[in-house]
């Protein structure tokens, strides 16, 4: 745990305002489902993405992967908040890939927030959104 620092560096109404602006980027002409997250690691940067869809389909990726390959790829390795934006009734939660991707680089504290454009927001743990996960431990003292 190198210099952590547990949130402070921005609000979580900060987080949803640079996950709708990231929205604003989205690629996706085919399902029209724009949708944005904004990503803070323990050193407090914030990393953004959009949905990037593809005309194959299944090449399409989701916004939060995005953000979550920006970051670890700049070397982040500690996820303190993720918050995602889209344009729907009720807040859009991470799809399970999405889930699983954030759970590598999470702990039991890790805050997934859902906010559509309405100002409607819902909190969750990661570990309660992502119960009995798969993970690294499972890899430890292969039999
Ligand atoms: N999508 C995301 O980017 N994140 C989610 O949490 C749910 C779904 C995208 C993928 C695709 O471009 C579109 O939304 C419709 O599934």
């Amino acid at each position: 745990m190198t210099n952590r620092i547990y949130g402070a560096a921005i609000s979580d109404d900060e987080l949803i305002e640079r996950a709708k602006e990231a929205r604003l980027a989205a690629h996706a002409p085919y399902s029209k489902f724009e949708v944005g997250a904004a990503l803070l690691v323990a050193d407090g940067r914030v990393f953004t993405g959009c949905n990037i869809e593809n005309s194959t389909y299944s090449l399409t990726m989701c916004a939060e992967r995005v953000a979550v390959f920006k970051a670890v790829s700049e070397g982040a390795r500690e996820f303190l908040k993720i918050a995602i934006a889209a344009d729907h009734e009720r807040p859009t939660p991470p799809c399970g890939c999405c889930r699983q991707m954030i759970w590598e680089f999470a702990d039991d504290e890790t805050v997934v927030i859902l906010a559509n454009l309405s100002g409607d927001v819902q909190k969750f743990k990661i570990k309660d959104l992502f119960p009995n996960a798969f993970d690294a431990s499972f890899l430890q003292g292969v039999r």
